[in-house]
C-alpha cells in the first residue's frame, strides 16, 4: 500500500485513476484546481481520500501546494495527470507544474507522467517558449517536454522508477465523446506503474501505451536535450532538480 497523489483528479482519467486506486486500498491524495471543483471530489473524500486544492496554472499556487505536501506525510507515488489541451495554461499546467512538484517534493518511490501520442508532433526546442503562459502554448511541445522530463528524472534518480504514459485517445472531456480508444485501458497503465510489483512495472525511463513500452520521439532520450530542458526549467522557476 502506498500514499499516492493524483493531480487533476476532479475529472477524466485522473478521477478514474484515483477511484480505482482507492478501491484497491491505497492511500490517495486527490487534487482539484479550486474549492468549487473540490466539491466534486466529495465522494472520494468520503471514502478516505485526502484532498489538496491548487490551480496548477498559477505558479504561486503550485509553490504553496509543494509546501503543503512537504509538511504532510511523504508521498510514495506521484501521478502527474493534470493537463489541458489548449490555451495559455498549456505550458504552466502540462510541464512547469510537474517540473516544480518533482523538484520541490522529497523523492517518492515512483513517478508517473501523463504524456500523449501528440508528443511526436512537438518541436524539441526550448527557445522562445512562454513558460508563464502569457499566450497560448503548444500541447504537442508540452507533452514532448513532460515525456523528456520523465526520462531525465529516470536518468538522474535511477532508484526511482520514472515513466511516461500515453493513455490513448479516450472519451474524457479532453478526448471528446467520439474518442476511439478504451477508457478503462486509458488509466490502467498509470495504476500498474504506480503500484504493481511486476518487474516490468518497476523499470524506469519508459514511454508506455496500454502496458507496452514504446519508442518515444527521439529527443526524449537525447541526454543533451534532457539536460537543456531541466536547465531551462530550473532557470525559469528558480527550483533546481537535485541529482
Ligand atoms: N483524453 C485523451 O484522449 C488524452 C490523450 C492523451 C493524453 N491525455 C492526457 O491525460 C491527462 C488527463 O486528461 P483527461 O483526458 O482526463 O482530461 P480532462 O478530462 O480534461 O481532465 C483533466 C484534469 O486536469 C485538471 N486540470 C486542468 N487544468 C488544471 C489546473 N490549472 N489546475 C488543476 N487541475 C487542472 C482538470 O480539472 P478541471 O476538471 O477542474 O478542469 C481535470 O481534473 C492529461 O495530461 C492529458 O493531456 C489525454
Amino acid at each position: 500500500m502506498s500514499r499516492i497523489l493524483v493531480t487533476g483528479s476532479a475529472d477524466g482519467l485522473g478521477r478514474l485513476t484515483a477511484e480505482a486506486l482507492l478501491t484497491h486500498g491505497h492511500d490517495i491524495v486527490v487534487h482539484a484546481r479550486n474549492a468549487r471543483r473540490a466539491g466534486t471530489l466529495a465522494p472520494l473524500v468520503d471514502r478516505g481520500a485526502e484532498l489538496m486544492v491548487a490551480d496548477l496554472a498559477v505558479r504561486e499556487e503550485v509553490l504553496r501546494l509543494a509546501l503543503e505536501l512537504r509538511g504532510a506525510e511523504p508521498l510514495g507515488v506521484v501521478i502527474h495527470n493534470a493537463g489541458v489541451w489548449s490555451g495559455s495554461a498549456v505550458m504552466p499546467v502540462n510541464i512547469v507544474a510537474p517540473y516544480l512538484l518533482t523538484a520541490l517534493l522529497p523523492r517518492p518511490r515512483r513517478l508517473v507522467y501523463l504524456s500523449s501520442g501528440s508528443h511526436y508532433g512537438g518541436h524539441p526546442t526550448t527557445g522562445g517558449v512562454d513558460w508563464r503562459g502569457h499566450r497560448a502554448g503548444s500541447y504537442e511541445a508540452s507533452k514532448l517536454f513532460v515525456t523528456t522530463l520523465a526520462a531525465a528524472v529516470a536518468r538522474r534518480w535511477p532508484d526511482v522508477p520514472s515513466n511516461a504514459v500515453d493513455p490513448g485517445w479516450v472519451p474524457t472531456r479532453m478526448g471528446g465523446r467520439n474518442a476511439p480508444d478504451d477508457l478503462d485501458l486509458g488509466h490502467q497503465t498509470q495504476e500498474w506503474l504506480a503500484t504493481s510489483d511486476d518487474p516490468e512495472a518497476l523499470t524506469t525511463g519508459g514511454y508506455w501505451h496500454h502496458r507496452e513500452r514504446r519508442q518515444p520521439h527521439r529527443s526524449v532520450n537525447d541526454e543533451a536535450f534532457q539536460d537543456e530542458l531541466v536547465r531551462v526549467l530550473a532557470d525559469e522557476t528558480g527550483a533546481a532538480l537535485r541529482g
